[in-house]
């Protein structure tokens, strides 16, 4: 790691890709739709939101899952706040971000709402609104998720493709992330990588693997049934 890390190339003048972990921030295909199936359906949030419900993510990357988040809670018309935390080692620089979401025609007014916020975003790690909180952490997910001292109802699994960034789907981090999370709260990955299941079951998840996005055949969720849990 270091300060190169959040480099980027884009693909059809598009597409963030990084030139360190050589992979892209969302999918070539379709990220707004993947977005949707794999965190928002693959999380069952439609059943869950309500005042006060956490969402923790590895990976805030453009922001991406994060404004489609606020769009399907506003959309549902929930009252009260969303919580999102989001661990992030290598922050995009805001005309980054902003680039990037041009990607996508349905999220052009909430990007255009969040902008002006993501350099204190950046500098303070918070965004406060009448019915959004997000903290933005700062900092390798691997600690930094062990030093948090909040529970989350659901996370998204976003880091680079395990094979192209291990060191975020490694058991110390996924027990992490389990330690993290509410009694029935769960999780969902757009990976169904054989490593990132044994991991996520050994830390205690109930895992299970349904059908992925496009052309992946398979993705991952889960949920915490243990009676060790917080
Ligand atoms: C696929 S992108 C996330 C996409 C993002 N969720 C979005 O909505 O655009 C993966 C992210 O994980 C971050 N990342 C990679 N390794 C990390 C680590 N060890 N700790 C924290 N963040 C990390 C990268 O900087 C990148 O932003």
């Amino acid at each position: 790691m270091n300060s190169t890390t959040n480099e980027l190339d884009w693909r059809s003048d598009k597409v963030p890709v990084s030139k360190v972990f050589d992979d892209p921030y969302f999918s070539l295909d379709n990220g707004l739709a993947e977005t949707k199936h794999v965190f928002i359906e693959g999380n069952g949030l439609s059943e869950r939101f309500r005042d006060g419900f956490s969402i923790a993510e590895l990976g805030f990357g453009t922001g991406l899952n994060f404004l489609t988040t606020v769009l399907s809670w506003r959309e549902q018309q929930c009252s009260g706040i969303l919580r999102f935390t989001s661990f992030e080692a290598f922050p995009l620089q805001p005309h980054d971000m902003t680039r990037a979401l041009l990607a996508f025609d349905e999220l052009q007014d909430i990007a255009n709402e969040f902008a002006p916020y993501w350099l204190g975003l950046l500098e303070n790690g918070k965004i406060m609104l009448p019915d959004v909180e997000l903290s933005l952490i700062q900092g390798d997910a691997r600690s930094q998720v062990s030093n948090w001292t909040g529970l989350a109802d659901c996370w998204y699994l976003d880091g680079f493709a395990p094979a192209k960034n291990p060191e975020l789907w490694g058991e110390e981090i996924l027990q992490a992330v389990y330690d993290r999370t509410h009694l029935k709260g769960t999780f969902a990955t757009y990976t169904a990588a054989g490593f990132v299941r044994k991991n996520l079951q050994r830390a205690g998840f109930e895992v299970i693997r349904i059908a992925g996005f496009g052309r992946k055949r398979h993705m991952t969720h889960g949920y915490k049934s243990a009676s060790d849990a917080k």
